[in-house]
């Protein structure tokens, strides 16, 4: 039995167009909505569902987005925080190309580094940098390892 076959699935409805991020630990959803610089302003049509049952996870969250693709950039992020998402391109309803996320060996110019002392943080202009480790990112510049609630270094830019 896949997810969708739970009755709550349906609770959010299928979309025409677009892409529907599945499988994101549950919880993240708005994390995700970050990433993607989404927050209802631009009028984009989204939906979202929060801690729906999901045999895989437990609980998963589920993100959809009409008429948007995502960035190879985006989808780098995307991964640090839901290493399991799958990506969905939906086109007229339905399922026309199916990615997992794979994790990037590092990232540029997405996070932040959280050291107030690190030159990539004191208004330089340098790009910041974080190698990928199994278990967070560290610090290209300052070596500072993040492990926990990376979501929250992501430049808001
Ligand atoms: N979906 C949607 N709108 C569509 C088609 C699919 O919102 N027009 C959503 C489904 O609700 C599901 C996801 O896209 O959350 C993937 O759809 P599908 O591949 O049909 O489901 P599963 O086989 O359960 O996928 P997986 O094996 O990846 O769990
Ligand atoms: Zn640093």
């Amino acid at each position: 039995m896949t997810d969708s076959d739970t009755d709550t699935e349906l609770r959010v409805s299928k979309i025409e167009n677009g892409t529907v991020i599945d499988h994101i630990p549950g919880g993240q959803a708005l994390n995700v909505l970050a990433i993607l610089d989404i927050d209802g302003s631009g009028g984009e049509e989204v939906s979202v569902g929060m801690n729906v049952p999901s045999n895989r996870l437990g609980r998963k969250d589920v993100v959809k987005v009409e008429d948007r693709e995502l960035s190879g950039a985006e989808v780098d992020v995307l991964s640090l925080i839901a290493p399991h998402a799958t990506i969905n391109i939906v086109r007229d309803y339905a399922v026309s190309e199916k990615l997992r996320v794979s994790r990037p060996e590092r990232v540029v110019g997405v996070l932040s580094c959280p050291n107030a002392n690190c030159i990539s943080t004191a208004g330089e202009p340098v790009d910041s940098t974080f190698d990928v480790l199994d278990d967070g990112v560290r610090c290209g510049y300052c070596d500072t390892i993040v492990r926990e609630d990376i979501a929250a270094l992501i430049d808001p830019a």
